[in-house]
C-alpha cells in the first residue's frame, strides 16, 4: 500500500469484529517490520508478548484493563511491548550516558511499534495502543521478567467501522524552522 495512504488509514480502533483469527505468520510479519526500525547501536532491546488464544486474551481483557479499554477491545488479541532495562542509553558499566536514561530504550521501542502498527494496517488489521493497563497483572500473567520495562499493550484485530480521524495540530504549532 502507498505510504501516505497507509498513514491515513492507520487509526486507533475502539471496536473490533468478532471471530477474527490472526495467523501467527501475520504477527511474525509485523514483528519483522518492527525489527527494521533503527535502534541505539542496533541494540534491538524491544520484546513482544503476543496473546492470540481467545481464552488468554479474554482473561487479560477482563482482569488487566480498566473498564474503558476493556470495552474498547472485546474480540481483539493483544501484543505487549517491553524493552530491556538499563541497556540502551547506558555504558557497558551501566552508567546513563545522559539524563534520558531508559527514555532511550522507550524511544527505540516506540520506533519499532510504529512500524508494527503500519505493517498491521497494510495486512488489513487494526490496532489500539493502550497506556492504561494493570502492569503488575500482565507481567505476572505473561511471566515478563523484571529486567524488562513494560510499556504498551497493543490490541489487534479488525475494525467494525471507519472512525473519524482525530484532528492534528497546525504545523506552525509544532515546528520551528531556522
Ligand atoms: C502511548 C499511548 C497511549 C495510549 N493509550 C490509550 C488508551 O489507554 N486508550 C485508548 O483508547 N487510546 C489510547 N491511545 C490512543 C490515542 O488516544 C490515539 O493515538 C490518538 O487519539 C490519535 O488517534 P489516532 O491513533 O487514530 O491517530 C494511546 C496512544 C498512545 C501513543
Amino acid at each position: 500500500m502507498e505510504f501516505s495512504k497507509l498513514l491515513e488509514q492507520r487509526r486507533s480502533i475502539r471496536a473490533y469484529a468478532e471471530g477474527i483469527e490472526i495467523p501467527r505468520e501475520d504477527i511474525e510479519q509485523m514483528i519483522y517490520a518492527a525489527q527494521q526500525a533503527p535502534s541505539w547501536k542496533n541494540s534491538q532491546t524491544g520484546r513482544y508478548y503476543v496473546v492470540l488464544s481467545r481464552d488468554m486474551a479474554e482473561t487479560l481483557r477482563l482482569t488487566c484493563l480498566p473498564d474503558f479499554n476493556r470495552d474498547r477491545t472485546e474480540h481483539a488479541g493483544y501484543i505487549v511491548a517491553t524493552f530491556k532495562r538499563g541497556f540502551v542509553g547506558f555504558t557497558s558499566e551501566g552508567k546513563a550516558t545522559d539524563g534520558l536514561g531508559d527514555g532511550w530504550g522507550a524511544y527505540d521501542l516506540g520506533l519499532q511499534n510504529e512500524n508494527l502498527l503500519l505493517k498491521a494496517r497494510e495486512l488489513g488489521y487494526d490496532t489500539l495502543i493502550m497506556g492504561l493497563r494493570d502492569e503488575a497483572g500482565i507481567r505476572e500473567m505473561l511471566s515478563i521478567p523484571e529486567d524488562e520495562i513494560m510499556v504498551a499493550v497493543i490490541a489487534i484485530g479488525k475494525r467494525v467501522s471507519d472512525p473519524i480521524k482525530p484532528a492534528r495540530k497546525p504545523i506552525e504549532e509544532i515546528v520551528k524552522f531556522f
